[in-house]
C-alpha cells in the first residue's frame, strides 16, 4: 500500500500555492507599513514553555500538543502557536533593552495541534501573527486589531465581524473567578471531568468547554464585563474610542474568553459571516497578555498580538468567491525548429532570465505546434520562434500574443527589443 499524507495536513501544490504566496506577501507588506519586523523561532520548544504560557488547564496543552521525548530525554513540543516562542525569544535575547520600543514583531509559519480535523481545522496549519511588546497604550491595541482587519479587507473580504471584550486586570479577574466558582460549584457534578478539575484551578476555562457548551449554567454564567474595576473599564473604553477613530467597526461580546490563559484586558476575534463558511467562523484571534513576559522570566512588560491562519483566510475568500489577482503568465516562451536552433535556445533562455524575464523553452523535443500549445499553457506574453534558417540569418521572430503582431528582430538585439515591447 502506498504511504498517504497524515490526517489534518495538506500538500499545497502549484496552482494553489500562488494564493498562499499572495496572502503572505500582502501580510509582509502590511507589516512593513505598520513597522512590525519578522522574527523566526524554532518549530519545537521545551514543553514547559507552553505549559507556563498557554496554560496547563487549556485544551491546547491538555489535549492537543504534539509532545515527545527526544534522544536526550527532554520533553519537546511542536509549537501549537507563536506567542509563547516570541515572548521566550524576547526575554532570552533581552529585547526589552532595545533602543526602539515597543518591540513590534511578526511571524509566519506552521503550527501543530492534535485536533479533530474538519473544514478550517488542521493538525498542521500556518499562522501569521504579530506581537507588540512594551506598550500599554490602548492605541496599540487598536493598531494591532486594525492591522488584522486591513489584511482581510485588502484581500477583498467584506463579510467580517470583529468582536471584542475585556478580560480585565488581575483584580477584576479574581473577582470574576470567585463569581464563577460560586455559580458553577453547586452543580459541577453535571459537567465533564475536565470542567470539574478546572473549577478550582481555572474556572474561566469552563466557559470555553466544547463538551458542555449547551449546559444551561453556561448562558447564565457571570460575565467578566460586570466585574471590571475602574482602571480596566477605562482602558477598555479607550480601546473602543481608538477603534472608532480608525473606522474599525466592532461588537462587544461579554462571553468572549479565548482559549489560552495568558490574556488580560483586550480580547478579540474576527469572524467571517459569509454564507457557507462552515461551522468554525473564527478567522483570527488575539488579545493583550500583560503578565506573560514576567511569567517567562523577563521584566514586567505589557504585550498584545493576534494570529490568524492562512487556511481559514483562504476558506473565507472561497466562501465570498473572491478571485485573487494572481499573475500566472510568463514573459516569453522560446519555440525552436531544428537542431542548431534548439541548441541556441539554451543560451538565449539563459540570457532572457539574466535580463529579468520569466521565460521557458521546450525540453521534450516536441513539434512546433505542441510547443505553441505549451506557450499558451504558460500564458506567454511573447513567443519567440527560432528556426535553423533564422539562426543562419541572425534573426528571430517575435510574436506579441495579445495583439498577434509579429516582428522579425535581429538576434543580437532581441533582448533589447523585447525590453522595449514589455515597457
Ligand atoms: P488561537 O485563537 O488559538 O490564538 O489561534 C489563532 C488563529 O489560528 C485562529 O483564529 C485560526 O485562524 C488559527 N487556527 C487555530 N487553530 C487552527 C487549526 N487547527 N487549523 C487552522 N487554523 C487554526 C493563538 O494562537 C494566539 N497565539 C493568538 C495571539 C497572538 N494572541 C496574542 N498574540
Amino acid at each position: 500500500m502506498s504511504i498517504q499524507i497524515p490526517r489534518g495536513t495538506q500538500d499545497i501544490l502549484p496552482g494553489q500555492v500562488e494564493k498562499w504566496q499572495l496572502i503572505e506577501k500582502k501580510a509582509r507588506e502590511l507589516c512593513e507599513k505598520y513597522q512590525y519586523h519578522e522574527i523566526r523561532t524554532p518549530i519545537f520548544e521545551h514543553t514547559e514553555l507552553f505549559q507556563r504560557s498557554v496554560g496547563d488547564t487549556t485544551d491546547i496543552v491538555q489535549k492537543e500538543m504534539y509532545t515527545f521525548t527526544d534522544r536526550g530525554d527532554r520533553s519537546i513540543t511542536l509549537r501549537p502557536e507563536g506567542t509563547a516562542s516570541t515572548v521566550r525569544a524576547y526575554v532570552e535575547k533581552k529585547m526589552f533593552g532595545n533602543a526602539t520600543q515597543p518591540v513590534k514583531l511578526y511571524y509566519m509559519g506552521p503550527m501543530f495541534r492534535y485536533e479533530r480535523p474538519q473544514a478550517g481545522r488542521f493538525r498542521q496549519f500556518v499562522q501569521f501573527g504579530v506581537e507588540a511588546l512594551g506598550s500599554s497604550d490602548p492605541a496599540i491595541d487598536a493598531e494591532v486589531i486594525s492591522l488584522a482587519m486591513s489584511l482581510y479587507q485588502e484581500l477583498g473580504l467584506k463579510k467580517l465581524k470583529l468582536v471584542i471584550n475585556s478580560l480585565g486586570d488581575k483584580e477584576s479577574r479574581n473577582a470574576h473567578r470567585e463569581a464563577l466558582i460560586g455559580h458553577f460549584q453547586p452543580r459541577i457534578g453535571e459537567f465533564c471531568s475536565d470542567c470539574q478539575s478546572r473549577l478550582e484551578k481555572n474556572p474561566m476555562r469552563i466557559l470555553d468547554c466544547k463538551q458542555d457548551r449547551n449546559h444551561e449554567l453556561m448562558q447564565s454564567a457571570p460575565s467578566i464585563i460586570d466585574y471590571l474595576n475602574d482602571e480596566s473599564r477605562s482602558y477598555f473604553e479607550k480601546v473602543q474610542k481608538y477603534l472608532t477613530a480608525l473606522d474599525v467597526e466592532f461588537e462587544i461580546d461579554p462571553n468572549l474568553v479565548r482559549g489560552l490563559d495568558y490574556y488580560n484586558h483586550t480580547a478579540f476575534e474576527i469572524m467571517s459571516n459569509a454564507e457557507g463558511f462552515g461551522a468554525i467562523t473564527t478567522l483570527c484571534g488575539g488579545g493583550r497578555y500583560n503578565g506573560l513576559v514576567e511569567e517567562l522570566g523577563g521584566p514586567e512588560t505589557p504585550g498584545i498580538g493576534f494570529a490568524m491562519s492562512i487556511e481559514r483566510c483562504l476558506a473565507a475568500l472561497e466562501a465570498e468567491k473572491v478571485e485573487l489577482p494572481l499573475s500566472e503568465s510568463i514573459d516569453c516562451y522560446l519555440v525552436s525548429l531544428g537542431e542548431e536552433a534548439k541548441d541556441y535556445t539554451v543560451t538565449l533562455l539563459h540570457q532572457l532570465r539574466k535580463a529579468g524575464f520569466s521565460s521557458e523553452r521546450d525540453y521534450l523535443d516536441r513539434k512546433i505546434k505542441t510547443q505553441f500549445k505549451a506557450a499558451d499553457r504558460h500564458q506567454a506574453k511573447f513567443v519567440a520562434v527560432l528556426g535553423d534558417d533564422e539562426l543562419k540569418a541572425n534573426k528571430i521572430n517575435l510574436k506579441n500574443m495579445a495583439t498577434g503582431e509579429q516582428t522579425e528582430v535581429d538576434l543580437p538585439s532581441f533582448i533589447e527589443t523585447l525590453s522595449g515591447f514589455c515597457k
